[in-house]
């Protein structure tokens, strides 16, 4: 059922290279592509923060996009759950994803809780030096757990839900995120600037 992480299975095709390269597309469209991997707990704010920083990055006339979590379930990856098997097959295809919108000269975000390092470093690995940009948002626990917008830490302690992610399922926090939003500190406006600010500085956007 969950494809693993090896190898095509098809025989007989060919990788076809095309006649626009990165550079080409990055100056028509005055920035490069990347990927900014938001990862964080349920109701850490990773979507709203990601969202506020598409936003800000449209109205700069930047080629941005969100693959948020909760949607893309609905849809690429409804036939995955949420056992460690099945979230490594949800975050490489959104990595495979997030790689061809990076490729066509996009800025990706992507709001996954993406909660196992390994799958995170694997999507790393995927895109070249500098266009992999964890973003870690940094809400403790506490503060997710007493938000519940969808009331779903209250169903996983009622037992209700399994693998539930900081109650009976792990996290692994990013040891040295690109970003790191410590949100207790930091209005949701305030992050997204951090963001943007970090794509300034670090040759991603192009002059405002
Ligand atoms: S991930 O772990 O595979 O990256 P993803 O970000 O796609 O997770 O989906 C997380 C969302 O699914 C949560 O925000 C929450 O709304 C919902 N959800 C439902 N069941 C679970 C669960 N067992 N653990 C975490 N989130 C869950």
């Amino acid at each position: 059922m969950v494809s693993a992480m090896t190898a095509p299975k098809a025989d007989n095709i060919t990788w076809h290279t095309g006649e626009v390269d990165r550079d080409t597309r990055a100056s028509a469209h005055g920035h490069r592509g990347a990927v900014l991997w938001f990862t964080g707990l349920s109701g850490s704010g990773k979507s709203t923060i990601a969202h506020r920083v598409e936003s800000m990055l449209v109205d700069r006339g930047v080629f941005a996009y969100v693959l948020d979590g909760d949607n893309i379930r609905h849809g690429l990856n409804s036939d995955l759950g949420f056992s460690p098997e099945e979230r490594e097959e949800n975050i490489r295809r959104i990595g495979e994803v997030a790689r061809l919108f990076a490729d066509s000269g996009a800025v990706v975000l992507t709001a996954f809780i993406s909660p196992y390092r390994r799958d995170r470093e694997r999507v790393r690995a995927l895109l070249g030096q500098g266009e992999f940009v964890e973003v870690f948002v940094d809400t403790p626990l506490e503060i997710c757990e007493a938000r519940d917008p969808k009331g779903l830490y209250k169903k996983a302690r009622a037992g209700e839900i399994s693998n539930f992610t900081g109650i009976n399922a792990p996290y692994e926090a990013p040891r040295s995120p690109e970003v790191h939003l410590e949100t207790a500190d930091l209005g949701v406006d305030e992050a997204a600037a951090k963001v943007v600010r970090y794509l300034a500085t670090h040759d991603i956007l192009g002059d405002p």
